[in-house]
Protein backbone atom coordinates (compact mmCIF):
# COMPACT_ATOMS: atom_id res chain seq x y z
CA UNK A 1 0.00 0.00 0.00
CA UNK A 2 1.05 3.33 -0.98
CA UNK A 3 2.12 5.73 1.70
CA UNK A 4 1.42 8.79 0.01
CA UNK A 5 -1.28 9.73 2.32
CA UNK A 6 1.48 10.17 5.28
CA UNK A 7 3.00 13.03 2.70
CA UNK A 8 2.58 16.32 3.08
CA UNK A 9 1.50 17.54 -0.83
CA UNK A 10 2.82 20.93 -0.95
CA UNK A 11 1.28 22.90 -4.60
CA UNK A 12 3.39 25.95 -4.68
CA UNK A 13 1.53 28.65 -6.79
CA UNK A 14 1.16 32.37 -7.46
CA UNK A 15 -0.31 34.64 -5.13
CA UNK A 16 -0.70 38.29 -6.33
CA UNK A 17 -1.28 41.23 -3.87
CA UNK A 18 -3.55 43.53 -4.05
CA UNK A 19 -1.79 46.77 -2.82
CA UNK A 20 -3.32 50.10 -1.66
CA UNK A 21 -2.25 53.27 -2.47
CA UNK A 22 -0.01 55.33 -0.66
CA UNK A 23 -1.83 58.34 -0.36
CA UNK A 24 -3.21 58.97 3.15
CA UNK A 25 -7.17 59.12 2.93
CA UNK A 26 -9.80 60.60 5.75
CA UNK A 27 -12.99 59.21 6.29
CA UNK A 28 -14.18 55.70 4.36
CA UNK A 29 -18.06 56.16 3.68
CA UNK A 30 -18.76 58.88 0.18
CA UNK A 31 -21.64 58.22 -2.17
CA UNK A 32 -22.70 60.35 -4.61
CA UNK A 33 -25.74 60.54 -2.41
CA UNK A 34 -23.56 61.18 1.03
CA UNK A 35 -21.83 63.99 -0.14
CA UNK A 36 -18.79 65.49 2.07
CA UNK A 37 -20.57 68.70 3.46
CA UNK A 38 -17.62 69.88 5.19
CA UNK A 39 -16.15 71.68 2.55
CA UNK A 40 -12.85 72.77 3.60
CA UNK A 41 -10.58 75.84 1.65
CA UNK A 42 -6.97 74.19 1.02
CA UNK A 43 -7.60 74.34 -2.50
CA UNK A 44 -11.02 72.98 -2.98
CA UNK A 45 -12.17 76.00 -4.67
CA UNK A 46 -9.29 75.87 -7.40
CA UNK A 47 -9.67 72.12 -7.88
CA UNK A 48 -13.68 72.25 -8.68
CA UNK A 49 -12.91 75.15 -11.19
CA UNK A 50 -10.26 72.98 -13.13
CA UNK A 51 -12.76 69.87 -13.06
CA UNK A 52 -15.34 71.89 -14.37
CA UNK A 53 -13.60 73.57 -16.82
CA UNK A 54 -12.61 70.00 -18.04
CA UNK A 55 -15.31 67.80 -17.39
CA UNK A 56 -17.94 70.60 -17.79
CA UNK A 57 -21.03 71.06 -15.96
CA UNK A 58 -21.91 67.41 -15.69
CA UNK A 59 -23.78 65.58 -12.97
CA UNK A 60 -20.56 64.04 -10.78
CA UNK A 61 -18.38 66.64 -11.63
CA UNK A 62 -18.37 68.15 -8.11
CA UNK A 63 -18.73 64.65 -6.93
CA UNK A 64 -15.23 64.15 -8.74
CA UNK A 65 -13.40 67.01 -7.20
CA UNK A 66 -14.68 65.85 -4.01
CA UNK A 67 -13.22 62.67 -4.42
CA UNK A 68 -10.48 63.56 -6.17
CA UNK A 69 -9.40 66.81 -3.25
CA UNK A 70 -10.24 64.05 -0.50
CA UNK A 71 -7.90 61.67 -1.57
CA UNK A 72 -5.49 63.72 -2.80
CA UNK A 73 -5.56 62.43 -6.20
CA UNK A 74 -3.25 64.34 -9.16
CA UNK A 75 -4.11 64.07 -12.21
CA UNK A 76 -1.52 65.69 -15.08
CA UNK A 77 -3.39 66.21 -17.94
CA UNK A 78 -6.95 67.11 -18.73
CA UNK A 79 -6.91 63.59 -20.54
CA UNK A 80 -6.24 61.85 -17.82
CA UNK A 81 -8.89 63.87 -15.74
CA UNK A 82 -11.19 62.86 -18.45
CA UNK A 83 -10.31 59.59 -18.31
CA UNK A 84 -10.22 59.21 -14.36
CA UNK A 85 -13.68 60.70 -13.78
CA UNK A 86 -15.39 58.24 -16.60
CA UNK A 87 -14.45 55.32 -14.51
CA UNK A 88 -15.05 57.01 -11.39
CA UNK A 89 -18.63 57.50 -12.53
CA UNK A 90 -18.61 53.53 -13.50
CA UNK A 91 -17.60 53.42 -9.78
CA UNK A 92 -20.37 55.31 -8.57
CA UNK A 93 -22.72 52.95 -10.83
CA UNK A 94 -21.27 50.00 -9.47
CA UNK A 95 -22.08 51.16 -6.23
CA UNK A 96 -25.40 52.87 -6.40
CA UNK A 97 -26.44 49.30 -8.29
CA UNK A 98 -24.69 47.28 -5.61
CA UNK A 99 -26.64 48.73 -2.77
CA UNK A 100 -30.06 49.29 -4.19
CA UNK A 101 -29.75 44.99 -3.86
CA UNK A 102 -29.23 44.67 -0.29
CA UNK A 103 -27.11 42.24 0.18
CA UNK A 104 -24.61 41.07 3.04
CA UNK A 105 -22.13 43.88 2.13
CA UNK A 106 -21.80 47.67 0.46
CA UNK A 107 -19.62 49.08 -1.67
CA UNK A 108 -18.50 52.76 -1.58
CA UNK A 109 -16.45 55.73 -3.01
CA UNK A 110 -12.88 55.21 -1.64
CA UNK A 111 -9.57 55.81 -3.16
CA UNK A 112 -9.81 53.23 -5.78
CA UNK A 113 -12.76 54.37 -7.63
CA UNK A 114 -10.76 56.22 -10.56
CA UNK A 115 -8.99 53.19 -11.47
CA UNK A 116 -10.71 49.89 -13.44
CA UNK A 117 -10.25 47.12 -12.15
CA UNK A 118 -8.12 46.04 -14.88
CA UNK A 119 -5.71 49.13 -13.86
CA UNK A 120 -5.89 47.85 -10.04
CA UNK A 121 -5.24 44.28 -10.64
CA UNK A 122 -2.31 45.09 -12.85
CA UNK A 123 -0.72 47.50 -10.27
CA UNK A 124 -1.53 45.91 -7.86
CA UNK A 125 -1.85 42.66 -8.22
CA UNK A 126 0.83 42.96 -10.48
CA UNK A 127 3.62 40.24 -11.10
CA UNK A 128 2.91 36.35 -10.15
CA UNK A 129 3.29 35.52 -6.79
CA UNK A 130 2.74 32.80 -5.00
CA UNK A 131 0.34 30.77 -2.77
CA UNK A 132 1.11 27.10 -1.75
CA UNK A 133 -1.81 24.75 -0.19
CA UNK A 134 -0.56 22.54 2.80
CA UNK A 135 -2.62 19.67 1.85
CA UNK A 136 -2.37 18.56 5.08
CA UNK A 137 -1.37 20.81 8.05
CA UNK A 138 0.38 20.46 11.56
CA UNK A 139 -2.48 22.37 13.63
CA UNK A 140 -3.97 20.18 16.30
CA UNK A 141 -7.63 19.91 16.93
CA UNK A 142 -8.03 19.47 21.02
CA UNK A 143 -11.35 19.96 22.70
CA UNK A 144 -11.36 23.37 23.86
CA UNK A 145 -14.48 24.71 23.40
CA UNK A 146 -14.35 27.71 20.68
CA UNK A 147 -16.12 31.00 21.73
CA UNK A 148 -19.19 31.55 19.71
CA UNK A 149 -17.74 34.95 18.76
CA UNK A 150 -13.77 36.10 18.38
CA UNK A 151 -12.42 39.18 18.13
CA UNK A 152 -8.11 39.29 19.45
CA UNK A 153 -8.52 43.20 18.93
CA UNK A 154 -10.15 43.36 22.12
CA UNK A 155 -7.43 41.72 24.00
CA UNK A 156 -4.83 44.28 22.54
CA UNK A 157 -2.93 41.92 21.11
CA UNK A 158 -3.68 43.12 17.37
CA UNK A 159 -1.35 45.90 16.21
CA UNK A 160 -2.72 48.71 14.33
CA UNK A 161 -3.73 48.27 10.22
CA UNK A 162 -0.94 49.44 8.29
CA UNK A 163 -0.70 50.41 4.26
CA UNK A 164 1.51 48.55 1.90
CA UNK A 165 1.45 50.96 -0.99
CA UNK A 166 1.79 50.13 -4.30
CA UNK A 167 3.94 46.91 -3.71
CA UNK A 168 2.41 43.51 -3.90
CA UNK A 169 4.14 42.87 -0.35
CA UNK A 170 0.56 41.91 1.38
CA UNK A 171 2.41 39.00 1.98
CA UNK A 172 4.91 40.75 4.73
CA UNK A 173 2.60 42.56 5.58
CA UNK A 174 0.11 39.67 6.84
CA UNK A 175 3.16 37.98 8.13
CA UNK A 176 4.15 40.58 10.59
CA UNK A 177 0.08 41.03 11.37
CA UNK A 178 0.23 37.91 12.66
CA UNK A 179 3.43 37.82 14.56
CA UNK A 180 2.93 41.26 15.78
CA UNK A 181 0.03 39.52 17.67
CA UNK A 182 2.11 36.20 18.46
CA UNK A 183 4.63 38.31 19.87
CA UNK A 184 2.41 40.56 21.95
CA UNK A 185 0.30 37.73 23.26
CA UNK A 186 3.53 35.95 24.94
CA UNK A 187 5.59 39.05 25.98
CA UNK A 188 2.66 41.18 26.93
CA UNK A 189 4.51 44.20 24.85
CA UNK A 190 3.18 45.57 21.22
CA UNK A 191 6.08 45.63 18.64
CA UNK A 192 5.76 47.17 15.27
CA UNK A 193 7.81 44.42 12.31
CA UNK A 194 10.09 45.15 9.87
CA UNK A 195 7.78 44.28 6.19
CA UNK A 196 10.96 45.75 4.49
CA UNK A 197 13.45 43.22 5.61
CA UNK A 198 10.97 40.29 4.00
CA UNK A 199 10.56 42.37 1.19
CA UNK A 200 14.61 42.56 0.39
CA UNK A 201 15.66 39.40 2.25
CA UNK A 202 13.05 36.37 1.95
CA UNK A 203 13.80 35.92 -1.81
CA UNK A 204 15.57 32.53 -0.84
CA UNK A 205 12.00 30.96 0.53
CA UNK A 206 10.33 31.73 -2.24
CA UNK A 207 8.93 35.34 -1.64
CA UNK A 208 9.60 37.59 -4.41
CA UNK A 209 9.43 41.30 -2.57
CA UNK A 210 7.00 43.87 -4.32
CA UNK A 211 6.03 40.75 -6.69
CA UNK A 212 4.87 38.71 -3.96
CA UNK A 213 5.49 35.64 -1.52
CA UNK A 214 3.72 33.74 1.36
CA UNK A 215 3.45 34.34 4.97
CA UNK A 216 4.01 30.38 5.45
CA UNK A 217 7.52 30.60 3.24
CA UNK A 218 7.98 34.52 5.49
CA UNK A 219 8.09 32.05 8.51
CA UNK A 220 10.37 29.86 7.27
CA UNK A 221 12.62 32.37 6.31
CA UNK A 222 12.27 34.22 9.30
CA UNK A 223 12.70 30.96 11.57
CA UNK A 224 16.33 29.77 9.79
CA UNK A 225 17.38 33.39 8.63
CA UNK A 226 17.87 33.92 12.93
CA UNK A 227 14.83 36.83 13.08
CA UNK A 228 12.94 39.59 11.87
CA UNK A 229 13.91 43.15 12.87
CA UNK A 230 11.73 46.23 14.13
CA UNK A 231 10.16 48.44 11.70
CA UNK A 232 11.89 51.36 13.59
CA UNK A 233 15.48 49.40 12.56
CA UNK A 234 14.50 48.46 8.94
CA UNK A 235 11.72 50.51 7.99
CA UNK A 236 9.25 50.33 5.19
CA UNK A 237 10.06 51.90 1.46
CA UNK A 238 7.53 49.94 -0.88
CA UNK A 239 10.19 49.27 -2.79
CA UNK A 240 12.28 46.28 -3.71
CA UNK A 241 15.83 46.44 -2.55
CA UNK A 242 19.09 45.13 -1.26
CA UNK A 243 18.99 43.11 2.10
CA UNK A 244 20.23 44.89 4.85
CA UNK A 245 19.13 42.78 7.68
CA UNK A 246 21.15 42.57 10.86
CA UNK A 247 20.50 40.05 13.56
CA UNK A 248 21.02 42.63 16.36
CA UNK A 249 18.51 44.28 15.69
CA UNK A 250 15.87 41.04 15.10
CA UNK A 251 13.08 41.78 17.32
CA UNK A 252 11.50 38.26 17.13
CA UNK A 253 12.14 34.89 16.56
CA UNK A 254 9.74 32.04 14.65
CA UNK A 255 10.03 28.61 16.71
CA UNK A 256 7.96 27.18 14.39
CA UNK A 257 5.30 27.56 11.53
CA UNK A 258 2.13 25.91 11.95
CA UNK A 259 0.41 25.46 8.11
CA UNK A 260 -3.77 25.23 8.42
CA UNK A 261 -4.57 21.87 6.24
CA UNK A 262 -6.06 23.43 2.42
CA UNK A 263 -9.46 24.45 2.87
CA UNK A 264 -10.22 23.50 6.26
CA UNK A 265 -11.97 26.03 8.03
CA UNK A 266 -12.67 24.16 11.15
CA UNK A 267 -9.22 24.27 11.71
CA UNK A 268 -9.26 28.09 10.94
CA UNK A 269 -11.89 28.64 13.19
CA UNK A 270 -10.28 26.82 15.97
CA UNK A 271 -6.95 28.62 15.63
CA UNK A 272 -8.06 31.81 15.51
CA UNK A 273 -10.74 30.40 17.93
CA UNK A 274 -8.47 29.83 20.58
CA UNK A 275 -4.81 30.15 19.60
CA UNK A 276 -4.13 33.29 18.17
CA UNK A 277 -4.41 35.61 14.60
CA UNK A 278 -3.82 33.77 11.57
CA UNK A 279 -2.24 34.51 8.11
CA UNK A 280 -4.62 33.78 5.33
CA UNK A 281 -5.18 34.52 1.47
CA UNK A 282 -8.04 34.67 -0.58
CA UNK A 283 -9.30 36.05 -4.25
CA UNK A 284 -9.85 39.77 -4.32
CA UNK A 285 -11.89 40.14 -6.85
CA UNK A 286 -13.28 43.45 -8.85
CA UNK A 287 -16.09 44.75 -6.54
CA UNK A 288 -14.14 43.67 -3.36
CA UNK A 289 -11.69 47.12 -3.90
CA UNK A 290 -15.13 49.11 -3.34
CA UNK A 291 -15.90 47.52 0.15
CA UNK A 292 -17.11 49.68 3.11
CA UNK A 293 -18.85 46.76 5.08
CA UNK A 294 -20.78 43.93 5.50
CA UNK A 295 -20.02 40.28 5.41
CA UNK A 296 -18.51 40.00 1.70
CA UNK A 297 -19.44 37.36 -0.54
CA UNK A 298 -19.09 36.46 -4.17
CA UNK A 299 -19.96 34.00 -6.64
CA UNK A 300 -16.99 35.39 -8.83
CA UNK A 301 -14.16 34.14 -6.79
CA UNK A 302 -12.65 31.06 -6.55
CA UNK A 303 -11.41 28.98 -3.70
CA UNK A 304 -8.42 26.87 -5.77
CA UNK A 305 -4.75 27.97 -4.29
CA UNK A 306 -4.23 29.23 -8.09
CA UNK A 307 -6.97 31.44 -7.03
CA UNK A 308 -6.11 33.55 -3.88
CA UNK A 309 -3.94 37.15 -4.72
CA UNK A 310 -4.44 38.60 -1.28
CA UNK A 311 -3.15 37.75 2.00
CA UNK A 312 -4.07 39.27 5.59
CA UNK A 313 -4.89 38.45 9.13
CA UNK A 314 -8.30 37.07 10.22
CA UNK A 315 -8.24 38.20 13.58
CA UNK A 316 -11.82 37.13 14.68
CA UNK A 317 -15.17 35.83 13.36
CA UNK A 318 -18.91 36.39 14.32
CA UNK A 319 -22.13 35.98 12.98
CA UNK A 320 -24.11 39.20 11.04
CA UNK A 321 -27.85 39.14 10.17
CA UNK A 322 -27.23 35.29 10.56
CA UNK A 323 -24.29 34.68 8.18
CA UNK A 324 -21.22 33.56 9.82
CA UNK A 325 -18.22 35.85 9.29
CA UNK A 326 -14.72 35.80 9.61
CA UNK A 327 -12.58 39.58 10.44
CA UNK A 328 -9.95 40.25 8.50
CA UNK A 329 -7.45 42.71 8.84
CA UNK A 330 -6.85 44.12 5.53
CA UNK A 331 -3.05 45.94 4.87
CA UNK A 332 -4.96 48.76 2.15
CA UNK A 333 -4.62 51.87 5.28
CA UNK A 334 -6.86 52.57 8.05
CA UNK A 335 -9.45 54.60 6.50
CA UNK A 336 -10.12 51.45 4.12
CA UNK A 337 -13.53 49.01 4.51
CA UNK A 338 -14.13 48.70 8.24
CA UNK A 339 -11.24 50.91 9.50
CA UNK A 340 -8.89 49.18 7.60
CA UNK A 341 -11.01 45.56 8.33
CA UNK A 342 -13.55 43.91 6.39
CA UNK A 343 -15.81 40.65 7.04
CA UNK A 344 -16.00 37.16 4.82
CA UNK A 345 -18.76 34.93 4.84
CA UNK A 346 -17.63 31.50 6.62
CA UNK A 347 -18.46 28.10 5.64
CA UNK A 348 -17.49 28.28 2.34
CA UNK A 349 -14.03 28.40 2.28
CA UNK A 350 -15.21 31.65 0.54
CA UNK A 351 -12.57 32.85 -2.26
CA UNK A 352 -10.71 30.57 -0.48
CA UNK A 353 -9.74 32.06 2.75
CA UNK A 354 -8.27 28.38 4.35
CA UNK A 355 -6.63 27.53 1.19
CA UNK A 356 -3.58 28.85 2.79
CA UNK A 357 -3.68 29.94 6.15
CA UNK A 358 -0.99 29.46 8.69
CA UNK A 359 0.31 31.08 11.96
CA UNK A 360 4.03 31.05 13.82
CA UNK A 361 4.86 30.15 17.34
CA UNK A 362 7.37 32.75 18.64
CA UNK A 363 10.13 33.15 20.85
C1 LIG B 1 4.18 24.92 6.10
O1 LIG B 1 4.19 25.46 4.79
C2 LIG B 1 5.46 25.86 4.34
C3 LIG B 1 5.35 26.35 2.91
O2 LIG B 1 4.34 27.22 2.70
C4 LIG B 1 6.42 24.70 4.32
O3 LIG B 1 7.69 25.17 3.94
C5 LIG B 1 6.48 24.07 5.68
O4 LIG B 1 7.28 22.91 5.61
C6 LIG B 1 5.09 23.70 6.15
N1 LIG B 1 5.20 23.21 7.51
C7 LIG B 1 4.80 22.01 7.86
C8 LIG B 1 5.06 21.64 9.28
O5 LIG B 1 4.25 21.24 7.09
Amino acid sequence: MAIFSTVSAIVVLIIACAAGLQATVIGSTFSDENPIRQVVSDGLRELETSVLQVIGQTRHALTFARFAHRYGKRYDTSDEMKQRYSIFVESLETVRSHNKKGLSYTLGVNEFADMTWEEFSKQKLGAAQHCSATKKGNHKLNDAILPLTQDWRKTGIVSPVKNQGSCGSCWTFSTTGALEAAYTQAFGKSVSLSEQQLVDCAGDYNNFGCNGGLPSQAFEYIKYNGGLDSEESYPYTGKDGICKYSAENSAVQVLDVVNITSGAEDELKHAVGVVRPVSVAFEVVSNFRLYTGGVFTSEDCGSGPMDVNHAVVAVGYGVEDGVPYWLIKNSWGADWGLNGYFKMEMGKNMCGVATCASYPIVA
